[in-house]
């Protein structure tokens, strides 16, 4: 068993490349999988979800290889359209892999998805979209199995909530369908542009992703593609956070500032001084964090849930009072009662989190959740003082990549141990 060490209290300093992004990536690597082709997906995170997909890809039949940070994918001869249990229980994320099966064999069989236990996450809102462009769904004993009997055809689909996950699935199938699909209600996540953006480099044409309605045109052909995963914005924020409750100053290099702007305006709230330059960004704290009232969750341009941890932690040192409403998702506060431990003043009724800022958190023994609550502990025993202790650190390294070579990067005291106890 691993855990991650953390001596507090020294201040960050430094520059960053940032990785890519996970969510970008992920639904990518499902879309490789349509196209036939060879794609070379550069910056795509080296991550456990990113390896564990890459094994989804070859057990359907494509090949999967990692070439330093670029993955190359080819797809021309897939074989299979099961994927079982075990590989679907590794993440969340694996019912991306429905449309792309459903999008080359017209058929699908696998179980719901397993992954961070951050919600109920049903994916019911995934199949009436599917169900819109053709798509039969039969439930045989805990198996998906779903058919297309007359083919994909192109269809207006409108979604009841922006799910990033159904908005992607229904790209995945829609740019293999017969006619056009339009998607109202569309996820406008940045990682949605990204999808769109890999298809139309690769032969389909999709109008208005990052807008709330979505047009898709299917390929007649697709290509072969290069394409340069986007920045992981998450961790963009993740690390101006770690910047941030030790009065450090770094700046982050290929940081796609444009898609920081539901959280930037957070930083500049807390006292923080924020410089954006071209694709860099850089933040400079102040010695004391000020309390930035109140941060409820939404979706894209909305603040996102899955800084919500990490935010929270620097309301945890700053001077005031913090109100976090989580939206997205039922059970996105298990980071508070480890929190707790490391002398944090939080109060939790249903999605609401009362978080009276202190000035000075002490390390401990933490355990890390999921990933967001994980990296979220990681940037606390950054601020606390002397040594806290994170474990389950598996969640962290499904999204983070090299966090703590990263970290000691811009001086943090951090190194991942093995040990037998928890
Ligand atoms: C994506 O998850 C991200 N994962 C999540 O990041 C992120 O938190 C989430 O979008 C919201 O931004 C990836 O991109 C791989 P949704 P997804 O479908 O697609 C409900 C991380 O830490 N819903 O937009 O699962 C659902 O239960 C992860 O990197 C239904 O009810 O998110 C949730 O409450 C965690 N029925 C809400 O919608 C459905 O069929 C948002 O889900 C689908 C979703």
């Amino acid at each position: 068993m691993e855990k991650l060490v953390i001596e507090g209290g020294v201040r960050l300093e430094g520059e960053l490349e940032l990785q890519g992004s996970k969510n970008s990536a992920l639904p990518i690597l499902a879309a490789a999988a349509v196209t036939g082709e060879t794609s070379i997906l550069k910056h795509c995170p080296q991550l456990r979800d990113t390896d564990a997909a890459m094994r989804i890809l070859r057990h359907v039949g494509c090949e999967a290889e990692r070439a330093g940070n670029a993955v190359i994918v080819r797809s021309d001869a897939p074989k299979q359209w099961e994927i079982p249990d075990a590989l679907m229980r590794e993440m969340r994320s694996s019912i991306i892999f429905l449309g792309a099966l459903l999008s080359r064999f017209g058929r699908a069989e696998l179980s719901a998805p397993g992954g961070c236990d951050i919600g109920l996450r049903p994916i019911d809102l995934h199949l009436s979209a599917l169900a819109s462009l053709g798509v039969r769904t039969e439930e045989r004993c805990g198996r998906l199995c779903c058919s297309v009997p007359n083919g994909l055809h192109g269809a207006t689909v409108t979604l009841p909530f922006p799910s990033v996950g159904a908005t992607e699935n229904t790209l995945l199938c829609a740019v293999r369908a017969k006619g056009e699909t339009v998607i109202r209600n569309a996820a406008r996540e940045p990682e949605i542009c990204d999808l769109a953006a890999f298809f139309n480099g690769c032969g389909a044409k999709i109008r208005g992703a990052g807008t709330d309605t979505v047009t898709v045109e299917p390929a007649e052909r697709f290509r072969a593609l290069e394409f340069p995963i986007m920045p992981d914005r998450i961790m963009a924020a993740t690390f101006l956070s770690a910047a941030a409750v030790t009065a450090g100053t770094v700046c982050l290099h290929r940081a796609a500032p444009q898609y920081l702007v539901p959280v930037l305006p957070y930083f500049e709230q807390a006292g923080c001084v924020v410089r954006v330059q071209d694709d860099d960004v850089l933040l400079h704290a102040p010695h004391r964090l000020q309390s930035t009232g109140l941060v409820r969750t939404m979706p894209y341009p909305g603040f996102p849930t899955d800084f919500q941890a990490s935010a929270m932690v620097m309301a945890a040192v700053s001077q005031g009072t913090s109100v976090f409403v989580e939206t997205i998702f039922e059970n996105r506060f298990r980071h508070v009662p480890e929190l707790q431990r490391m002398g944090a003043h939080i109060t939790v009724h249903n999605s609401v989190a009362v978080v009276e800022g202190v000035p000075q958190l002490c390390g401990a023994c933490v355990r890390a959740t999921d990933l967001r609550a994980g990296a979220a502990l990681v940037t606390a025993g950054l601020a606390a003082q002397g040594v806290t202790q994170v474990s389950c650190i598996e969640h962290i390294d499904r999204g983070c990549e090299r966090f703590e070579h990263n970290l000691s990067l811009l001086g943090a005291r951090i190194e991942r141990i093995e040990t037998d106890t928890e």
